[in-house]
């Protein structure tokens, strides 16, 4: 895959010359023993910018997902999500099958918000026939919604009626950093009101493998506690935290490149006959999303192989819809050999 333009996701990008420079350097400990100095690095680091007490280094999204969930929720309890979530779409039932948690999910509206009618039509009243609502999660950036970013004063707002309600506010902040550079504000800012926040070093911020759950100290030591039940608690794993440490020093920084380049790609493939972009509801960051017109009687699967036969790796989002992702690894010119090869395709 090495010399194609990779656009299928954030996630396949490789470590950069420097990362895996830092992680063969990397100094390590055992981790399990809270004795790796890169890991614990990486976690005062991680709590730093999100400013949050404490974090925890896990393998994926998917598990800082589910630690948040197992922690904060019993048996039972039920968590008020996005149709559209990734934690409710993406991750098995994780909650469900490990932690017997209940999801309720309602609508994602087109900005990627959940509306506060919705959230607080969801929270359960008090009565023996129902579930207790423990938990309300936002997802920012909204990845199914278009890679859009929430706004501070949105998640503040739903912050106040989760804890009004004395409901906790986890956030998937897979993408927060995205989020934060297109809105211009800081990432402590994005997650402030949130109880507990995951984002992925692993996506936009390059680094090969990881994701940090951040929260208060009470929350990480039992999610650090859930994570080791969870297979979780790796050992010298200060080689991985090397990379991450780079992400959040190097990477968060220049995420507005993936973005502008995300915009051009929006720009130029508005004009290849027979796509149809999204209309966007909102501050998009690195991902496109595009339907096939119904005059196209190329399958997705056809043009995913025509795609690749020069040099474009693309992948689906429905039967007929398109998600492409821009990230370190997709230049100008990449961006500008895309375009060439949708339309060439498309006009076959
Ligand atoms: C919004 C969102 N949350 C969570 C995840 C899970 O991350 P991981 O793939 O590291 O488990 C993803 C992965 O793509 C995601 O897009």
């Amino acid at each position: 895959m090495e010399n194609y333009v990779d656009l299928r996701s954030d996630t396949v990008t490789k470590p950069t010359p420097e990362m895996r420079e830092a992680m063969a350097e990397a100094e390590v400990g055992d981790d399990v023993y809270m004795d790796d100095p890169t890991v614990n690095k990486l976690q005062e680091k991680a709590a730093e910018m999100l400013g949050k007490e404490a974090s925890l280094f896990v393998p994926s999204g998917t598990m800082g997902n589910l630690l948040a969930l197992l922690v904060h929720c019993q048996r039972g309890d039920e968590v008020i999500l996005g149709d559209k979530s990734h934690i409710y779409m993406n991750e098995v039932g994780g909650m469900a099958a490990l932690g017997g948690i209940h999801p309720r999910p309602i609508n994602n509206q087109a900005d990627g918000t959940l509306s506060f009618d919705d959230i607080l039509a969801s929270i359960q009243p008090e009565d023996v026939h129902h579930t207790i609502t423990r938990l309300v999660c936002l997802e920012n950036t909204q990845n199914v919604c278009g890679g859009i970013a929430l706004s501070a004063e949105y998640t503040r707002a739903v912050g106040k009626i989760a804890h009004d309600h004395h409901l906790y506010l986890h956030l998937d902040g897979a993408r927060i950093f995205n989020a934060a550079a297109v809105l211009g504000v800081s990432a402590k800012e994005l997650v402030e009101p949130a109880d507990s926040v995951m984002f992925c070093l692993s996506k936009g911020l390059v680094a090969p493998v990881g994701s940090m759950l951040a929260g208060t100290r009470k929350f990480i030591a039992r999610a650090r506690h859930l994570r080791k039940m969870v297979g979780g608690g790796m050992r010298q794993v200060g080689v991985l935290a090397a990379a991450g440490l780079i992400s959040l020093e190097r990477m968060t920084g220049r995420l507005a490149q993936d973005h502008a380049r995300a915009g051009k790609l929006a720009e130029g493939l508005k004009h290849v006959k027979g796509l149809v972009l999204d209309a966007v509801e909102g501050s998009s960051t690195n991902m496109v999303y595009f339907n096939l017109g119904d005059e196209v009687r190329l399958s997705v699967n056809q043009i995913i192989e025509e795609m690749k036969k020069r040099g474009v790796l693309v992948d689906w989002a429905g039967p007929r819809r398109f998600r492409l992702v821009t990230h370190y690894w997709v230049d100008d010119a990449g961006v500008e050999k895309t375009l060439q090869a949708f339309a060439d395709v498309l006009k076959t």
